[in-house]
């Protein structure tokens, strides 16, 4: 890997665990930091960050938010900013989720707003991008997955994207699905947005940007998908959830990454 491309394994909780259940994950996991080449992490809910902020720490894993509000503070009832999260002591922010977009209505530019707030605050961005089933069998997903991509950078500088943004390409139709992109699909779509981050940001910034793959990963495929070279690690779902399971992940990571 060149530049400051990192392996990064983030989990992505979703609406699950309370505070109790993420505090019992976190007292369970006993897997070392794997040095400096490797992150791994958790977003949990915004209610079980918290509990869980000194334990990270302790336990060698970042943790991270699933959504921000690009406003500082204000009347925006419900909502929490990257301001807030940054000062709890969370490291990462995840914008872009297919679930924010197509569920709560969040597009591109809105999500452009939230990046450059979560970046001011301090916070590092885990950006998701990916097509739906129906815009891949209409062979439309580079497009598709381009045109998010540049939308939502918005006014992103080329050392931020970089330093502090992993790409998490994750094509709807694997997610949640246990249909996971071919090794072949998602190298294809990996290498397709270094080429996107080449064109907007300058020949060789692509190979530097940390981009990440999700959509049913699990110990059972997740070596075939690591021994490709431009998939820099995953955002794991469901089989995050479990600690067994993903310190198996983690570790099948490693043995492919030649980082253990
Ligand atoms: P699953 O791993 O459950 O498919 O979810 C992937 C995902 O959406 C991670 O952000």
């Amino acid at each position: 890997m060149t530049g400051r491309r990192t392996v990064r394994i983030y989990g992505n909780w979703k609406m699950h665990k309370g505070p109790e259940e993420a505090l019992d994950f976190f007292q369970k996991w006993s897997l070392p930091p794997a040095g400096n080449r490797c992150e791994c992490g958790i977003a949990p809910p915004f209610v079980s960050l918290v509990p869980l902020v000194h334990l990270a720490k302790e336990k060698g894993l970042k943790l991270g938010a699933q959504n921000c509000h690009f406003e500082e503070k204000g009347a925006f009832t419900g909502e929490i900013s990257a301001f807030m999260l940054k000062e709890m002591g969370v490291h990462f922010v995840i914008l872009g989720h297919s679930e924010r977009r197509l569920l709560f209505g969040e597009d591109s530019f809105f999500i452009a707003k939230k990046l450059r707030a979560a970046l001011q605050a301090g916070l590092e961005v885990v950006l998701c991008v990916g097509e739906t089933l129906e815009e891949r069998e209409q062979g439309r997903e580079k497009e598709v997955v381009s045109e998010m991509l540049n939308a939502s950078l918005g006014d992103v500088t080329r050392d931020e994207i970089v330093e502090r943004i992993t790409i998490a390409y994750e094509p709807v139709w694997a997610i949640g699905t246990g249909r996971n992109a071919t090794p072949g699909q998602a190298g294809e779509m990996h290498a397709f947005i270094r080429e996107v981050i080449d064109e907007r940001y300058g020949a060789g910034t692509g190979t530097q940007v940390t981009v990440q793959y999700g959509g049913s990963v699990k110990p059972s495929n997740v070596e075939e998908l690591a021994s490709v070279e431009d998939i820099d690690g995953f955002l794991v779902g469901g089989a995050s959830l479990e600690t067994e399971t993903f310190a198996d992940i983690i570790e099948k990571t490693l043995m492919v990454k030649q980082l253990r």
